[in-house]
Formats: C-alpha cells, structure tokens, sequence
C-alpha cells in the first residue's frame, strides 16, 4: 500500500495541552492499595508509597491526575481519608461494592502526586452530597489557614494549602449505575451552585462539568446541552467519557474506535459552541476527555468477584498488542483535536484498566498500552500540525470504510524536532511518503516502531518485555520529502531534527 502525508510548519491546530497526557487513580480494586499505595512491599517509602510504581509513572511524566473517582466519588466523605489513619472509619463502598478503609485520602494523595511530580485533578462528590461538603473541601484543600476546615488541615500536618486548581463537579452524573444519578436539569442546577461557591471561594481553579459518560448513552447531547446551560458561566471545561471493547474480536470495527472518538469530541464541542451562540457569550468552553481507554477484558472476572472485600482485583484488563494499536489511534485523535481537548486522562493508571499492573508484594511492569501512551506524553508536545493524508481504506465488517492510516504529527519549536505518530491499521505493509513544507533541512533522529507481534501478545509478570517497541523502523529523508515503511499492523513514532 501506499500512503501521503502533507505537513506545513505554518499549519497548525493548536499549541498541546499538555494535561492531555493525563490519567486517573480512583479508589476502585487494587488502583491505591496495592497500586500506588502498600506499605509492606519492599519499595515502599516512608509514608508506604510504591518506589517502583513511582519509577513507572515518572517515566511516563504524567502531569495531572483525576482523583478519587469516578464512580467513586459519588458516594464517598472526603474527610473519611484524613487525620490519624488509626482512626479513620471502614465503610461499605457502594459503587464498586468493596469496604473502603480509608488508609488513603486527600492527606496522602497530596503527598503522592508531589512525588510523581504531577497535579491534582479533584472531584467532588455531587452524589450523595452537595454543595456544601465541596465547598468545606476546597476550603480545607485551598484556603491558607484561620478557618475551621483550613486549620483542619493544618492540624492535620499541612501547614501549606495543597492548592488543587482542577475541580471535577461529580462523575459521571448521567449515568443510571451513578449513585444519586441526576437528569440534565438536576444536576446543571447544582453544577452551578456548586461551582459559584467554589470560585467565590478561589477564583483561580478551574471547574469542569460533566458531560456524557459515553457517545452511545440515549441522553447524549440533549444532557450537554442543558447542563450548560445552566452552569455555562461558572464552569470552564465540560468532560466526555469514552471506552473501547473487542469482545465481538473483530479487529476491523475495534481500531475503527478512534472514527467515533473523534465525532464524540467534534460533536461535544459543537454542543458546546451552540451554547455560546445562543447566550451570546465571549468564552469558550474546551473539553476534559477525563476517562478513555480500551475496558472489556476484566469484564467476565468482575461479574464473577465477591463483593464486600478489601481492595480486590476489579477492572484488571491485561492488554494486547491491538489495544495497543487501539491506545495509539486514541491519542492521536486527542492530538488532532487539541484545539479543543486541553485535558484527558487516560483511565486508570494502576492495576485498574491501566497502563501499569502491578502484584501485591511482587512486580510492577509496563503493559503493552504504555509504550503509546509514553512515547504521546514524551515527544507530543509542542504544536499539533494539520495531517492531509490519502492512503487505501478498508471496508469493517459493519460496512464502514476505515483509512488504513491513521496519524497526527507534532513540531517541537524549541528542540525543533518533528514527530509522526502513525498506526498501520491493515494487515499488508504501507509506504508513507510525508512531504515536509517549511521547517528547513530535517533528519531522522529514530523511526520507533511496535510491530511484527500476534495481535493478541500480551505483558505479564514473567513476560514484562514480551511486547514492547524497537528503534529499528526504516525511514529516510531526501529534501523536503521523507519516506516511511510502516509494517502491517503497527504502531509507528518517527523522529525528526531540524
Ligand atoms: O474508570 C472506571 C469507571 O468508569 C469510573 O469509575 C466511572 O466514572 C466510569 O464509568
């Protein structure tokens, strides 16, 4: 097959977000305890963080987090999770059917995300709560002291406030399974009250509103639509929610996912706009993509666990070489859209439909859709370019015609290197030939490339580095053209210098 690609330096999308390379850890299965958090493991630190999970997430430079849900989040009280841990009360979680032990809280996620050198994306609970505990919680998070929940926090060990700037007003709050799920009119109402209180409170943090959880859910932009209507001038984000299954194991449809997730986007954007319009507003409201990934391989163990335990295995997926394929194609949606999308969090990053899997007591390794999400976050940055392709589509088996090609290109101004991120989604080889307009004399630093594995090869405790990308992709440049062999199925990240 063959493919083109036409870049120009001056055609530009926007400048990444770079909260775009984002994640998640809610209290849900092993994502704290036994995932960030386990004080009897051999790496742990002094406050029972795990040093080799740290290490795994450093690598990936993550530099904001959603915490602590979800679903979650809907039916917890934050203050639960402070003060002397001894005291801390067990109670029954009724989202993921668990008993929660509070071992973990705000205190000590805090704590954590200094260590991971990332920021707090904090949602409230606007389930079985309200405005009132969201407004305590900022105050004890954000306000300096001489208050009773900022000297709450004082007393407690932290002198300086932990001056969260991202607020997620509830989750998921369309959704029927949400405890004290709401209609659009219900919760735009509290969205606003709520968010008038928080920035009377610090006017310097950023709210986003929830939107839908999925493209697929019936209130689909009826529910955008009037929530923001409601809260349009309180907050500044509004989220989308999007998972991708193969449980049909129909490759064809599976990496044809990314066509929806960017009409979710442009479609939520739209809405968005439409708003404006109609309020005839000046400001602009971008998108928090808060929760996406590849979610289905746990879903049989899940309905099978025991409720009631402690921290068990939930959400477990262990990833393939075509989520990985999949995850590729995800992020570079995010980047064609980043004049819209200016936070995402890919969801989870521990043990939890994650990145990174870890045992209790034993190893932690990197699962196949790491390496997408590492190679995104570290040579994603920069302007996102404009990608005109023409390349052979395939037919999926429900008819759709899917390009063969998938791509999106970043050009680094400051270390003047032009990234191509591409995926190879059919099953013969490509040749890419990219014509390059405007950015000098480049050459090729790497051409990195996961490819030549069984779609199904997966990483596991005894195989951590089954699958895991190579530096030995064939690219070369000859003036102002660069040619790419882009093996079948794969996953492609070529690296040019100026
Ligand atoms: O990420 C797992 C769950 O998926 C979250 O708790 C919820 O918000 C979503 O439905």
């Amino acid at each position: 097959m063959q493919a083109t690609l036409h870049l120009y330096r001056e055609n530009v999308i926007s400048e990444i977000d770079k909260r775009i390379y984002g994640s998640f850890i809610e209290h849900l299965g092993r994502a704290v305890y036994g995932g960030i958090y386990e004080p009897e493991h051999p790496t742990a630190d002094d406050e029972g963080f795990r040093e080799d999970v740290l290490k795994l997430i450093k690598e990936l430079d993550v530099p904001i987090v959603r915490y602590p849900g979800g679903n979650f989040v809907s039916g917890y009280n934050w203050e639960d999770g402070t003060g002397p841990k001894e005291k801390r009360p067990r109670k029954l979680e009724l989202a993921w059917k668990t008993i929660e032990t509070n071992q973990v809280g705000i205190d000590e996620f805090q704590s954590w995300a200094k260590k991971a050198n990332t920021d707090i994306m904090m949602a409230v609970n606007l389930g079985t709560r309200g405005p009132d505990e969201a407004r305590n919680l900022l105050e004890y998070c954000n306000f300096p002291g001489g208050t009773y929940y900022a000297d709450m926090r004082r007393k407690n060990g932290f002198e300086e406030p932990f001056n969260i700037k991202t607020w997620c007003l509830g989750n998921e709050m369309d959704g029927p399974w949400q405890i004290c799920a709401k209609t659009a009119q219900e919760y735009g109402r509290i969205a606003c009250e709520t968010g008038k209180l928080m920035k009377t409170i610090d006017p310097e943090i950023e709210l986003v509103a929830c939107g839908s959880s999925s493209l697929t859910i019936p209130t689909f932009g009826e529910w955008e639509r009037v929530v923001l209507e409601n809260c349009y001038d309180y907050v500044d984000y509004i989220s989308l929610h999007s998972y991708y299954n193969n449980t049909a194991d129909d490759t064809s449809e599976f990496l044809a996912g990314s066509l929806d997730f960017d009409t979710f986007i442009k479609s939520v954007a739209a809405i968005a706009d439409s708003v404006k319009a109609k309020k005839h507003s000046n400001k602009t409201i971008n998108l928090s993509v808060d929760e996406w990934n590849v979610w289905y391989h746990s879903n049989d163990a899940d309905a099978a666990l025991e409720p009631w335990q402690i921290a068990p295995p939930q959400l477990e997926d262990i990833y393939n070489f075509q989520d990985a394929l999949l995850v590729g194609c995800l992020l570079m949606t995010l980047l064609r859209n980043a004049d819209r999308v200016k936070m995402a969090c890919i969801a989870q990053l521990v043990n939890v439909i994650a990145p990174i899997m870890t045992e209790n007591g034993g190893a932690a390794w990197a699962q196949t859709i790491f390496y997408p999400y590492l190679h995104a976050s570290r040579y994603g940055r920069g302007l996102s370019l404009e990608v005109k392709t023409s390349c052979d589509c395939y037919t999926s088996t429900s008819g759709r015609s899917v390009p063969c090609l998938e791509t999106a290109a970043v050009w680094n101004e400051e270390s003047k290197e032009l990234t191509i991120f591409a995926v190879n989604k059919c099953d013969q080889p490509m040749q890419l030939t990219t014509s390059l307009n405007g950015f000098g004399s480049l050459s090729v630093i790497e051409h990195l490339t996961m490819a030549g594995y069984d779609l199904k090869a997966e990483n596991n405790a005894e195989h951590p580095n089954n699958v895991v990308p190579h530096s030995d992709g064939k690219t070369t440049v000859d003036g102002n053209e660069a040619v790419s062999e882009l093996a079948p199925y794969s996953w492609n990240v070529i690296r040019l210098k100026g």
